[in-house]
């Protein structure tokens, strides 16, 4: 069970590499664009971390008020994936406080992650 939750863990962090390297490289290149990989990214970590928060059988503690709050997040995340999608098709470019914030907010949700105890 411990290494069934390991895997699920990995393919949690897979997910969240996912969206901040499709991220990263938007920012390299000077593109600033909503990528679809970052969707799957954002998708993948969904996924696994959904499972990580069902506690079948195992000996740890789950902080549910942590949890909430980076699924709050992951969920906005996700709409300013989906607002910044829009406005690219619409106006061509990401209003760049939609661009950043999908980064920041990825990255506080690791902060939460790690940090949090
Ligand atoms: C963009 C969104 C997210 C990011 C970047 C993220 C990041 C991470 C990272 C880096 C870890 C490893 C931390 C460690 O083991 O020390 C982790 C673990 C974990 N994540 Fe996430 N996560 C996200 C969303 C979620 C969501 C939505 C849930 C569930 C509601 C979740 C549930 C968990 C659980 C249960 C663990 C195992 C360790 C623990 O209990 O804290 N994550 N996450």
């Amino acid at each position: 069970m411990e290494t069934l939750r390991g895997i699920v863990v990995v393919i949690h962090l897979i997910g969240f590499g996912t969206l901040f390297g499709a991220w990263a490289v938007e920012v390299y290149n000077r593109r600033m664009r909503v990528t679809p990989l970052m969707q799957i990214g954002l998708g993948i970590a969904a996924l696994a971390g959904l499972i990580l928060a069902i506690p079948f059988g195992i000996d740890y503690d789950l902080n549910y008020i942590k949890l909430g709050v980076k699924l709050l997040i992951l969920i906005v995340i996700g709409a300013l994936l989906g607002i910044g999608q829009a406005r690219q098709r619409k106006e061509g470019a990401v209003p760049s406080a939609i661009f950043w914030s999908i980064g920041l907010l990825t990255l506080v949700n690791v902060c939460i992650a790690v940090l949090w105890r």
